[in-house]
């Protein structure tokens, strides 16, 4: 696998390879990788023929109080781990590099409606930081098609709708999520949970069972939520939000609605953890 730090280099690399007729695929990622990362990269793999991933600590979609400066960076077993998986090469862009003008000088993103909802209410600007950084790293790379985890599932949504309208030319492949045998979605925040709270974690994605299950029983989607926030208040949490939404992520207004899926976004401690469950997926 090929480092890059320069991105002239890296579009050098690509465009032979796509002279070539060989599809490229990219994997975004922040780096402190796991195997749901991993499992992307081999999505990727199946997608195209050649594999780009990125590990870039992007700081305009953290929040002044959020966790940027101790977000966990540990890029030499990152990079052993891609070159295990076959990945064929690596973009490790500097801020300098990704933002030329500074983060107060750059071109700024907005993604109307689905940013101001759900994770983006309580995390102002984060999905702009994501869109805008997503836009830069796709016009570096110009890959074919790029894998995103459904574990984000509204950043996902966000980055469709973003590749879509500015006619980006690569297709969007989501990736299920991998959990730990106990249910807990992998997350690279995972770490910062202390003592009890790891235990505590699964509570989560028991919650989320808990959501499909009462959806099963035809109970109002108002109910649920509330019930479902009440529990995770309970087991110690501080909840964001846990709440039903149709697959685009408006509202639903009948459990009967085929496509819901169920968010949480909760606080254990300093950590702050979001999953999902989509109720008829396989
Ligand atoms: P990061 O949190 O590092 O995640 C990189 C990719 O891995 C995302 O597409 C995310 O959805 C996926 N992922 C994380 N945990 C997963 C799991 N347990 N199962 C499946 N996929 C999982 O998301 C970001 O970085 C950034 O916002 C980024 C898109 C790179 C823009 O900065």
């Amino acid at each position: 696998m090929n480092t890059f730090k320069s991105v002239a280099e890296l579009r050098r690399r690509v465009s032979e390879w796509r002279s070539q007729g060989q599809r490229v695929g990219f994997v975004p990622t922040m780096g402190n990788l796991h195997a749901g990362h991993f499992a992307l990269v081999e999505l990727a793999r199946q997608h195209s023929d050649k594999v780009v991933a990125s590990i870039f600590v992007n700081p305009t979609q953290f929040g002044p109080n959020e966790d940027y400066a101790r977000y966990p960076r540990t890029p030499d077993s990152d990079i052993a781990g891609l070159a295990a998986k076959g990945c064929d090469a690596l973009l490790l862009p500097s801020v300098e590099e990704m933002y030329p003008f500074g983060t107060i000088g750059c071109v700024q993103m907005h993604v109307p409606g689905i940013t101001d909802i759900l994770d983006g209410a309580h995390r102002p600007g984060h999905f702009n930081g994501v869109a805008q950084v997503v836009a830069r790293l796709f016009n570096m790379v110009q890959p074919d098609a790029s894998v995103f985890g459904r574990k984000d599932y509204q950043q996902l949504q966000v980055i469709r709708y973003m590749a879509t309208e500015m006619s980006f030319p690569i297709e969007i492949v989501p990736a299920p999520t991998l959990r730990e045998p106990d249910g807990l979605a992998m997350s690279s925040r995972n770490q910062y949970l202390q003592g009890d709270e790891r235990q505590t974690a699964t509570f989560i994605y028991q919650t989320l069972c808990f959501m499909r299950e009462q959806r099963g029983h035809g109970f109002p989607i108002d109910a649920i939520e509330a019930e479902a926030e009440q529990r995770l208040t309970m087991a110690g949490f501080s909840v964001d939000y846990a709440e039903i939404r149709r697959s685009d992520l408006m509202r639903a207004k009948s459990p009967e609605e085929p496509g819901l899926l169920a968010l949480i976004a909760a606080r254990l401690g300093r950590t702050r953890l979001i999953d999902n469950l989509e109720f008829d997926s396989a």
